[in-house]
């Protein structure tokens, strides 16, 4: 097929992520389609204009409605604020645009449901940011697990801690506020959790939780004062999947020292499985069997045995980066769209995500358990 031509919207964390994975995908992977850079939106346009050229986009603008009539652009990334996505999406889902779309999908499970509407009826392939499933050493964990590696699943710990919210004299900024940013800590990093977990697990049946906005206030950025922090700076849940194990979770940006501290523990019969993304190429096993005096954890370091680790390295335990989660996520979705299949997370995928996550913010909310069929 010919070259899919890329339109990337933003260009902070994220879209400078999507840009060096679009750059990599087929020249890691080899059995990716190739595709061209053809125009970077960001505001404003010299802006726009610096990261084109440093990205090596064809062309920019500071018009993300631009690139809508470009018959040159097949494929959007959408690298904006929370608030933006929903717009964004649908807009380019009904001019016949492939979607990758950060997650959180939007700023309310309403939004949400619309934009997955939209990519139903679009035919075309979505993908959420859920970088964090495609580590070799997460989808191994899984393999393990549904594999029977660890007998038969009896419980499920999951946390995700960061400190970019922990200093309580951190100015006031969109993140504290609903409208701009939806919800707190779930919405920005307990999704990841959620991903993880029922990647494992299957899907959720019902939640039990409690969520707290540890800083109430925070000064605002020109000095005149404090102003409220209207979201959750943490959240904890019990969980209850479909399949009747139970769960726990727990999120929190304000956790100091923790820098990426998403991880879980799954427990079997006969053994357990532990993940750490600040180690993101090791998995701990243990396994029930043997001479009990020589019984302990094992290290997996994530090697060419682990598929798609070859493709970056050829030596084992070598290590892959936050970056390489992104292509190949990127080669996932470029595979999809030649292969006309869905994405691993799609929009319909995400929506059990945020599905999830609101599920647990309405529990705190209101103070029972919620399930999520009653969302
Ligand atoms: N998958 C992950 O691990 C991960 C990590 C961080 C952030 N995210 C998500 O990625 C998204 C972006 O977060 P970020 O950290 O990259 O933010 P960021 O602030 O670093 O970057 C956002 C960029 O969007 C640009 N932008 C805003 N409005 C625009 C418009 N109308 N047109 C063009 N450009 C515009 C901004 O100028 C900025 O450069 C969020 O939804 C966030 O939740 C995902």
């Amino acid at each position: 097929m010919s070259d899919i031509g890329v339109a990337l919207i933003g260009t902070g964390f994220m879209g400078k992520a999507h840009a060096l994975a679009y750059r990599n995908a087929r020249a890691v992977m080899g059995d990716v389609p190739g595709v061209r850079l053809v125009t970077l939106v960001e505001t404003p346009l010299p802006k726009a204009e610096a990261m084109a050229a440093q990205f090596g986009f064809d062309r920019a603008t500071d018009d993300w409605r631009a690139v809508l009539a470009d018959p040159a652009v097949q494929l959007v990334s959408i690298t904006t604020p929370n608030g933006l996505h929903r717009e964004m999406a649908e807009a380019c889902l009904a001019a016949g645009k492939h979607v990758w779309c950060e997650k959180p999908m939007a700023l309310t499970l309403d939004d949400a449901r619309h934009m997955e509407a939209a990519a139903r009826a679009s035919g075309l392939v979505t993908q959420l940011g859920y970088n964090y499933t495609a580590n070799p050493a997460f989808t191994h964990a899984c393999r393990l697990v549904q594999g029977g590696e660890i007998g038969r699943v009896i419980q499920v710990r999951g946390w995700v801690d960061e400190d970019y919210q922990a200093d309580p004299d951190l100015p006031w900024s969109w993140r504290a506020k609903i409208k701009d940013a939806g919800l707190g800590a779930l919405g920005d990093i307990g999704c990841h959790l959620i991903s993880l977990l029922t990647g494992l697990a299957g899907p959720l049946d019902s939640v039990v939780a409690e969520m707290e906005t540890l800083h109430q206030t925070r000064p605002l950025p020109d000095g005149t004062g404090r102003a409220a922090v209207e979201n959750e700076d943490a959240a904890s849940a019990l969980l209850t999947f479909a399949s009747g194990v139970k769960g726990t979770f727990t999120a929190s940006r304000s956790a100091w020292g923790r820098k990426s501290r998403l991880g879980f523990e799954v427990h079997g019969t006969s053994g357990m499985v532990i993940f750490d993304q600040e180690r993101m190429n090791e998995l701990q096993l243990y396994q029930n069997r043997g001479e009990r005096a020589k019984a302990g954890f094992v290290t997996i370091l994530t090697s060419p045995d682990h598929a798609p680790y070859g493709a970056f390295c050829p030596a084992p335990g070598h290590q892959l980066g936050f970056n390489d989660l992104k292509v190949i996520e990127a080669a996932g979705l470029l595979r999809a769209i030649r292969d006309r299949t869905a994405a691993p997370l799609d929009f319909t995928a995400g929506l059990a995500i945020e599905t999830a996550i609101h599920a647990i913010a309405r529990s705190a909310r209101e103070g029972r358990r919620v399930t999520l069929a009653e969302m």
